[in-house]
């Protein structure tokens, strides 16, 4: 060991920097629950591989006391390293510093490894614990959060960008985990509001704390912010590695492929009675799901959010896919608001990703009623459209029951330029349900009932001639509308073998004049 000064001094000054804002402010953060910026990166690279970068930025403020107030590092590690050997950014606020707030350099440093992320076409890591904009520091601190944000506009659908909210996350600092691709929100822990229990007060007299207005529950299930909830840090860390395996590092790659040893060619005839012979009963979607994809890889983004419709990735053959479905345990499976933007953003990663869409449907219709077209069921359905037609990928198509009306072809149907379309027996395709088409239909007739029971077994008689005549899936296949009719247990082979086939799939758009970007509805 080097006994020269100037190493010594260097070896100090980065002894100090490891101690962020001191060992009384990291006694503190651990006594909340909470691990340290350094301790969350250690637990998330592979061991050796971290490489920091800009450990002696610090800020340069003088009001306010600022020029007796420093830290190496200026509140936020930054750097690159492996993650089961693959490369990726970091960036972790640290709280114990001036809550993690974010100044000038603060931001500045964050920017850089955006901007050396984008460059290489690697993933990036924010793990936020911050008090927002440091106050202090003012307009400067407000021009480093639009740097951010414009940072994160400039990776978004080249570099996978993953936010894990691991404290406070409030004001504008949401913005930087509402640009990314995935939010992984920490019980008990973390929050995330634009503005805070004290302001919502004074502005509308509303008391609320800060779990309740913005904690990891509430943004898992009502708001749609959090893809992912954990019950701590550890728990948050290995989700972002698990979700890191089924991404590419960038738009240029495909992404890993991971052999599960699961037979490609493996039926599996449970599945042949999953479907009730009664078609108003539900059944359990994730039962298809998780019998037709490669064992144990279904990983569920947005699992507790819109929850008539599931998406998450898996495997199929080893080849990572985006899996899309309607859920008839809940809410009948039935598109509405909140269902149609977790699906239309879901697609729009897989496409951007290269990660093949396959879509598993059974679902009867858009939700009717004012409060779905008061709060724009049209704008937001029409966004479920939009992302399919836009997406490139393979898309791939099992339709299960209920295929209807406008959610029919909205569900990755061929007219959308799904690539492979299966109907199970079971399908119904067709306008809209057999009991509103007969309503329709023969309007006239149910009239002529005297009693509500003739004319409810006359309905019943109707509903089930339309339905024998339309709602099956052969006057679709008759067509080419779908391209075979399946038994459910050959769904994983016909699939993987669709899928293989489609790997080298290349639909490239090209416009002209050429088209700067659509207008999608948001
Ligand atoms: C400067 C801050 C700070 C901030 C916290 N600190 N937030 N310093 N700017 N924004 C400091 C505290 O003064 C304290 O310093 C230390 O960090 C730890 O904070 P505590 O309050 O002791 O911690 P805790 O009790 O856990 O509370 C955390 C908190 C609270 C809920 C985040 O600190 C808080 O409400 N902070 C202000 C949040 C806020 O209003 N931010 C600005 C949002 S506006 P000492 O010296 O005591 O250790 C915004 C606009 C950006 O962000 C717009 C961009 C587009």
């Amino acid at each position: 060991m080097s006994t020269r000064p100037e190493i010594q001094k260097l070896r100090e000054m980065r002894e100090k920097a490891k101690l962020g804002g001191g060992p009384e402010a990291i006694k503190k953060q651990h006594a909340k629950g909470k691990l340290t910026a350094r301790e969350r990166i250690e637990l998330l690279l592979d061991p050796g591989t971290f490489v920091e970068i800009d450990m002696f930025v610090t800020h340069r403020a003088t009001e306010f006391g600022m020029d007796k107030r420093k830290a190496l590092g200026d509140g936020v590690v930054t750097g690159f390293g492996k993650v089961n050997g693959r490369k990726v950014f970091v960036i972790a606020q640290d709280f114990t510093f001036m809550g993690g707030s974010l100044g000038e350099m603060h931001a500045a440093k964050i920017v850089k490894t955006l901007k050396t992320a984008l460059s290489v076409g690697a993933p990036v890591i924010f793990l936020n614990d911050s008090g927002g904009a440091r106050i202090q520091e003012g307009v400067d601190s407000l021009k480093g959060y639009g740097e951010v944000f414009y940072m994160n506009v400039m990776a978004s659908g080249v570099i996978p960008q993953i936010a894990a909210i691991m404290g406070p996350c409030a004001g504008g600092a949401v913005y930087s985990p509402a640009l990314m691709d995935f939010i992984v929100m920490v019980k008990k822990t973390s929050f995330m509001y634009i503005t805070g229990p004290r302001v919502v007060k004074a502005a509308i007299g509303e008391e609320v704390d800060h779990f309740q207005l913005g904690g990891a529950e509430v943004h898992a299930t009502k708001s749609g912010m959090a893809h992912f909830i954990a019950e701590d840090d550890k728990h948050a860390i290995e989700i972002i590695k698990k979700l890191l395996s089924y991404l590419p590092s960038n738009n240029m790659e495909d992404p890993p492929r991971i052999p599960t040893g699961d037979d490609p060619e493996r039926r599996d005839y449970e599945l042949d009675n999953i479907v009730p012979e009664d078609p108003n009963k539900p059944y359990n979607m994730y039962d298809i799901i998780n019998r037709v994809v490669d064992k144990d890889t279904f990983f569920e983004v947005h699992a507790l959010w819109a929850r008539n419709a599931i998406v998450g990735f898996a495997r199929l053959n080893g080849y990572t896919v985006g899996i899309v479905a309607n859920n008839p345990a809940y809410m009948a499976g039935v598109l509405d608001i909140d269902s149609s933007d977790k699906i239309a953003r879901f697609v729009r990663f897989c496409d951007a990703f290269n990660i093949p869409i396959i879509t598993f449907v059974d679902v009867p219709g858009y939700l009717p009623g004012t409060r779905q077209e008061h709060g724009g069921i049209i704008r937001h359905g029409a966004k479920v459209l939009y992302a399919y037609s836009e997406a490139t990928v393979p898309k791939l198509t099992v339709i299960v029951r209920k295929a209807y009306g406008g959610a029919y072809i909205a569900m990755a149907s061929r007219h959308l330029g799904a690539d492979y379309v299966v109907a199970w027996p079971t399908a119904e395709i067709a306008v809209m349900g057999p009991e509103g088409a007969a309503e329709i239909i023969f309007r006239k007739e149910l009239e002529k009932a005297k009693t509500p029971e003739e004319r409810q077994e006359l309905l019943n008689k109707l509903a089930k001639e339309y339905r024998d005549k339309l709602a099956n899936p052969y006057v679709a296949a008759s067509r080419g509308y779908v391209d075979d009719v399946i038994e459910p247990n050959e769904t994983r082979p016909k699939l993987i073998k669709a899928l293989e086939l489609l790997l080298t799939k290349r639909e490239v758009r090209i416009r002209v004049p050429p088209k700067k970007h659509g207008n999608m509805p948001v």
